[in-house]
């Protein structure tokens, strides 16, 4: 095991509000952060902001700001979106702070002594907006290679670092270690770009043209290029040349998160700092993808942002937390859209999650009068519960795996396979079937096996969901809702007798502003403000015009209604106002598909005793097989099932 976790994020300029964006990579940190103290390997997480440059200088002059103003205004949007997310990070680093100024003045004035910083005069071309200088044969039909505009010759001194001579060194020591860059893509790419002769590297600003940065201990008319500076947070921030302790504990980093716009400066440029200083290098650089929003890079530039703070508003922190792990590939770039957002939220949180919960307790409740009950001696060597545990044991490993080797997302998803496979464990063991049953011992295993994998499954998702998972811990009867590894290993943890609650829904289903339904086997554009979803989509609902027409008796007659016992209930894939039933029509087992997710959670309709048209032609919805339908009054917004009261047979005629 690791003797400890240093994880940071990079520092985001002050030049404009965070976006979905840095939200990820800061929470992607927390999450490994957290995974790590749940192994309780003592953890240092370190996230802030980089406040000089031209960046932020020239957003500080359009707002009519001093860009220390800028910046205090700005930081303030950060530290409340991390305070709002639930970001754990033990140091928020600015590097307009005196601590982190003194020690880049420390390392230049060393460098330079040394050597590794030299003054030179330097004559090329110059792009002001990129605020990069390129030679001659780097110019792409005269005008700078990036933008495209037009470029200025600028002849001035300059201080440079010897970054060339560490050309071949970097080379050696990515090839030495292969988990220094991650993912391996990402490592080539920075391979490829060794390949070409790697140039010192200019690290001055003549204050003339860019007043605002670290002023140069060994000239004053200077200010310290922004990346030289901002690089260095990661050891001002853990105690390099002011704490020596804390800086020997901490340092190396385990890893840098960062995104794959910043590759090169992390990879090149800061590598072979820390050899010129002497220093280790981190054990990794992670760089992960980009958000898209309508298939470009969500950035500030691109005035395509999502704003983060809203959607936590909207949705809830866990909920979104969730989706920016779970839906991207570590290191892939991904969509964010409002539609793929609903999508995850309503499959994975919604119903799989939160409905287990709501069956759970609600029928610990009913069966139990709410008191966790007791099971068998060797209640795993039920093949059922046997199979069960062994996947919730499996999504422990794979999680375990998944944060080594960052993959987060798909730790992330075996824990929802193993909350489904509880789902289906229930559905298997019919606990309200075994509950009519004298001896309870049975139920009783059963409602045990499905609470303590549902505690060890909510354990795995905690470090993503935090607040949330501690509240399904809660409800479970657990007073201690920061779990340990160990205790995700161990079966028995939860104690019957404790008092299990109903914490209410978990994850109320939301909706998307637009949303596609299928209504008799037609696509049909429905506003998701629906005058009223139809509660029964088999058959399309009638034609039958405003006004009465009266029946014939025997017309009435030909209709099969009959009393029905649903036995399970679940969602039906990609259809979220779908729900598939199965019910009991006197001895026949019948399956239903009805439009009633938006009204019901499969949790509240098993058990119900409903009315079904029985003698409607099987027709298929959304690929699956439904066979009749159900009663329901609506209006409005409202929708209620028709059900009978009391205990009832199912198959009972009704007239
Ligand atoms: O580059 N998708 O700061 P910055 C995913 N100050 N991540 C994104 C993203 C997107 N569309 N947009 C931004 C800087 N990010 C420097 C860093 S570190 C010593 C100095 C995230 O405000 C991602 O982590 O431009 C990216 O690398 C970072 O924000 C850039 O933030
Ligand atoms: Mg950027």
């Amino acid at each position: 095991m690791q003797n400890k976790f240093y994880v940071t994020t990079p520092i985001y300029y002050v030049n404009d509000q965070p976006h979905v964006g840095h939200a990820y990579t800061t929470v992607l940190a927390d999450v490994l952060a957290r995974y790590h103290r749940l192994l309780d390997v003592p953890t240092f997480f370190l996230t802030g902001t980089d406040e000089h440059g031209q960046k932020v200088a020239k957003a500080a002059a359009a707002a009519g700001l001093t860009p220390q103003q800028q910046a205090d205004r700005t930081v303030v949007r950060f530290q409340e979106l991390w305070q709002k997310l639930g970001i754990t990070h033990d140091d928020f680093i600015r590097t307009t702070e005196e601590r982190h100024k003194v020690v880049v003045q420390k390392i230049l004035a060393d460098l330079f002594q040394r050597g590794e910083i030299y003054r030179a005069e330097y004559d090329g071309w110059y792009c002001v907006p990129c605020e990069r200088f390129f030679t001659e044969k780097d110019l792409v039909t005269g005008n700078c290679p990036d933008c495209g505009r037009p470029v200025e010759k600028i002849k001035e001194a300059n201080y440079f670092f010897r970054m060339g001579k560490y050309q071949q060194w970097l080379l050696d020591y990515i090839q030495a270690h292969p988990k220094f860059i991650q993912p391996d893509y990402r490592r080539n790419e920075t391979l490829g770009f060794l390949r070409q002769p790697l140039n010192d590297l200019c690290i001055s600003r003549p204050k003339s043209r860019l007043a605002w940065g670290i002023e140069l201990p060994f000239d004053a008319d200077y200010v310290c290029y922004v990346w030289f500076d901002a690089l260095v947070n990661y050891i001002s921030a853990v105690g390099y040349l002011s704490d020596e302790a804390a800086f020997k504990k901490w340092w190396p980093c385990s890893v840098h998160l960062i995104g794959k716009d910043i590759l090169t400066t992390h990879t090149v440029y800061w590598p072979t700092m820390l050899q010129a200083m002497g220093l280790p290098q981190p054990e990794m650089i992670f760089a992960h993808g980009w958000w898209l929003t309508s298939g470009s890079k969500m950035s500030k530039t691109a005035g395509n942002v999502v704003d983060p703070m809203e959607l936590a508003e909207r949705f809830g922190v866990d909920a979104f937390r969730y989706f920016l792990i779970a839906e991207m590939a570590m290191g892939q770039d991904a969509s964010f859209t409002e539609d793929s957002f609903v999508r995850r939220f309503n499959a994975d949180l919604a119903n799989d999650l939160g409905n287990l919960l709501n069956r759970i307790t609600n029928m610990i409740g009913r069966y139990f009068a709410g008191q966790l009950p007791a099971p068998a001696e060797n209640a795993l060597a039920g093949p059922e519960e046997k199979t069960v545990w062994d996947t919730v044991q499996a999504a422990v490993t794979t999680l375990e795996r998944s944060v080594t080797e960052m993959r987060l997302h798909e730790g992330v998803g075996a824990a929802i396979v193993a909350v489904k496979a509880i789902n289906r464990y229930l559905e298997l063991k019919q606990p309200w079937t075994l509950a009519k049953q004298a001896d309870k011992a049975p139920l009783a295993t059963t409602l045990f096996t499905a609470a303590e994998t549902l505690r060890v499954a909510a354990g795995l998702l905690f470090p993503v969901m935090p607040e949330k998972m501690a509240a399904v811990l809660r409800s479970l009867g657990q007073t201690n809702t920061t779990p340990k590894l160990d205790e995700l290993r161990a079966w028995g943890v939860l104690k019957p007798g404790t008092p299990v609650q109903d914490c209410g829904p978990l994850f109320p289903r939301v909706e998307k502003v637009e949303e596609k339904t299928e209504v008799g086997g037609q696509k049909a554009e429905v506003s998701s403000k629906p005058q009223v979803p139809p509660a029964v989509i088999n058959p399309p609902p009638s034609t039958i015009p405003q006004g009465v027409e009266l029946l014939d008796y025997a017309h009435f007659a030909k209709l099969e209604l009959r009393t029905a016992q649903i036995v399970t209930a679940a969602k039906v894939e990609g259809a979220d106002k779908l729900l598939k039933l199965e019910v009991l029509v006197g001895e026949e087992r019948r399956q239903i598909v009805a439009g009633i997710a938006l009204h019901y959670t499969p949790e509240q309709l098993v058990g119900k005793t409903v009315v079904v048209v029985a003698n409607l032609k099987p027709a298929k919805i959304r690929g699956v097989e439904s066979q009749g339908m159900l009663l329901a009054a609506s209006q409005g917004d409202k929708l209620v099932l028709v059900t009978v009261d009391g205990e009832f047979p199912s198959g009972a005629k009704v007239k």
